[in-house]
């Protein structure tokens, strides 16, 4: 179980561009849970993420990862824990290697005999086998450069590098948005299998309501840096993409309300 407290992240404070990203956010992500994340653009949802994976220092709060305290640990000590796949294809993988080598990368991460291990020809066949499940042909090309793949074939690389030990915390943030429609919702198939086979708890930032709707067990909408709504498995079921429409403009409407009545 993940439990996030209290969490808040304001960035230039004290100047005036001072900005509350995150405003008192908690958040608990059970086993098995697959929580997909809305909200505008400037809502704190990669925020929320930066925040959990290390990438941001936060002002206030904690983060606890099946009951260890993870706030004072650095990014790459949380890597450990949390695995993440970005928007941009660019980012997860390193073009200039080979497939092979990315995923051996990704595999010796945090393991202390990782390169003996890495030599071990073995290897090979986890890797084939794990590639063939992603059904992209990408078992057969393990000495391909992955700078020679396409954007979607990346982000499912990235999916399965970021997976390769199961970690106890998925994040991912619009994955699939900078790829077309359809190898969208093939990455978004692979994803929702990787999750749901290994039960691995994931937070997933989409802008794409029926993916919102259509993946994981709940859906939390943000605004202003707060988590405004949640939509539970059972509720998900019953809404339609207009409902989450309108659902969304009446709670934004009901913030910018209260936020005046403070003012
Ligand atoms: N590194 C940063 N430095 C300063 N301000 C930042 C930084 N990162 C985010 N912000 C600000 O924090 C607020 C929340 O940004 P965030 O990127 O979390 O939004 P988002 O919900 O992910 O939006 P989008 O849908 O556009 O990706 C925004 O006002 C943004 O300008
Ligand atoms: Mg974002």
């Amino acid at each position: 179980m993940i439990e996030i407290t209290s969490m808040s992240k304001t960035f230039n404070a004290g100047t005036t561009n001072e900005n509350k990203a995150l405003d008192d956010v908690s958040l608990t992500i059970r086993e098995n849970e697959f929580i997909t994340v809305i909200g505008g653009n400037g809502a704190g949802k990669s925020t929320l993420i930066n925040c959990i994976s290390g990438m941001y220092k936060i002002d206030t709060g904690t983060i606890q990862i099946e009951k260890e305290d993870v706030t004072p640990l650095p990014v790459h000590k949380r890597a450990k824990y949390i695995g993440m796949v970005f928007q941009d294809p660019l980012k997860g993988t390193v073009p200039s290697m080979t497939i092979r080598e990315n995923l051996i990368i990704a595999y010796i991460k945090n393991q202390f005999h990782g390169l003996q291990l890495a030599l071990n020809k073995k290897k090979d066949d986890m890797f084939r086998e794990k590639l063939q499940l992603l059904g992209l042909g990408l078992e057969d090309k393990l000495n391909y450069k992955v700078g020679l793949l396409s954007g979607g074939q990346r982000q499912a690389l990235s999916l399965l590098m970021s997976t390769i030990h199961i970690p106890k915390l998925l994040l991912l943030d619009e994955h699939t948005s900078a790829l077309d429609p359809f190898t969208s919702e093939k990455v978004l198939k692979i994803t929702n299998d990787i999750v749901t086979q290994n039960r691995i708890p994931t937070i997933m930032i989409t802008h794409n309501m029926e993916h919102a709707l259509q993946y994981g067990n709940r859906t939390i909408m943000m605004n202003r840096g707060k988590i405004i709504m949640g939509i539970s498995d059972e509720e998900k079921k019953k809404t339609s993409v207009n409902d989450l429409i309108q659902k969304f403009s009446m709670q934004t409407e009901e913030n910018a309300i209260s936020d005046r009545m403070v003012l």
